[in-house]
């Protein structure tokens, strides 16, 4: 784990979700202020539904929701309406409820059955939205990211060959364990980002999060190890009870 890594503990889950909007908030308006628009990926999972709710309701007013384009750091090989799509967990909890053009939110068609084919698709709607050649990585303002209890983050799983991806953005990752095929942003995509950013809470992270960013274990075992911004910054938004195996928490 990179030894810059910022790691923010905070005493409860609504603080962590709390801090992790006043974030946003701010490289928001920074990115704004300084490209005319803001940039994000959303994570996947149940840990960040209550910041996007949060996002929906006390920063609803502030947020130039116009200038802020939506993408997704992975999702499911599922419809929009399945309650396994990452989609539909944003958009309930935060996009159908907030001011954002329809034009900017950029979805991972997951319904489509050749995975392979979404990928690239939405590998080449990135490079025409960053316009960034073949080569380059586009420079999201912002990637959100959670933590699985295996040490996966996005749909990049241990002992999956999405791990060894070093030129493409988007791939479909075949995740045998899940018996599915996953569609993920790969290691030097989110690596390219200006700001990476976890979200983690629960006593049930405690031990993955420990070896994450304690043991000295290769990344293959626990995929987010490999997390590590090439010029960019990384933070690690916990809560107490995630954090509570951590030396710096004993
Ligand atoms: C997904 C996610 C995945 C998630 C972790 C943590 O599609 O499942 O993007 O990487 O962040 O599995 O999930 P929870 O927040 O539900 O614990």
């Amino acid at each position: 784990m990179s030894s810059s890594a910022e790691i923010r503990v905070l005493t409860t889950p609504q603080e962590l979700f709390a801090a992790a909007a006043e974030e946003i908030v701010h490289l928001t308006n920074e990115a704004v202020a300084k490209r005319s628009r803001f940039t994000i990926a959303l994570s996947g999972g149940s840990t960040p539904k209550a910041l996007y709710n949060l996002l929906a309701t006390n920063a609803r007013a502030t947020l130039p929701w116009d200038r802020m384009y939506f993408f997704w750091s992975d999702e499911r090989h599922v419809p929009p309406t399945d309650p396994d799509s990452n989609y539909r967990m944003a958009d309930e909890a935060m996009l159908s409820k907030v001011p954002v053009p329809p034009g900017n939110i950029y979805r991972m068609p997951g319904e489509n059955p050749d995975a392979d084919a979404t990928a690239e698709a939405y590998e080449s709607s990135l490079r025409k939205f960053f316009q960034v050649k073949a080569g380059e990585f586009p420079k999201f303002d912002l990637i959100l990211l959670g933590l699985g209890p295996d040490g996966h983050t996005a749909s990049l799983f241990p002992g999956t060959a999405g791990l060894q991806e070093k030129s493409r953005l988007v791939i479909a990752n075949r995740v045998e364990k899940l018996n599915t095929d996953r569609l993920s942003f790969t290691y030097p995509l989110i690596n390219a980002a200006r700001e990476v950013a976890f979200l983690v809470s629960g006593t049930d992270k405690a031990a993955v999060l420990c070896s994450v960013l304690e043991e000295n274990v290769p990344g293959e075992q626990y995929p987010a190890k490999l997390i590590e911004p090439t010029d960019g910054k990384l933070v690690w938004f916990l809560d107490r009870a995630a954090a509570s195996e951590l030396p710096q928490a004993k």
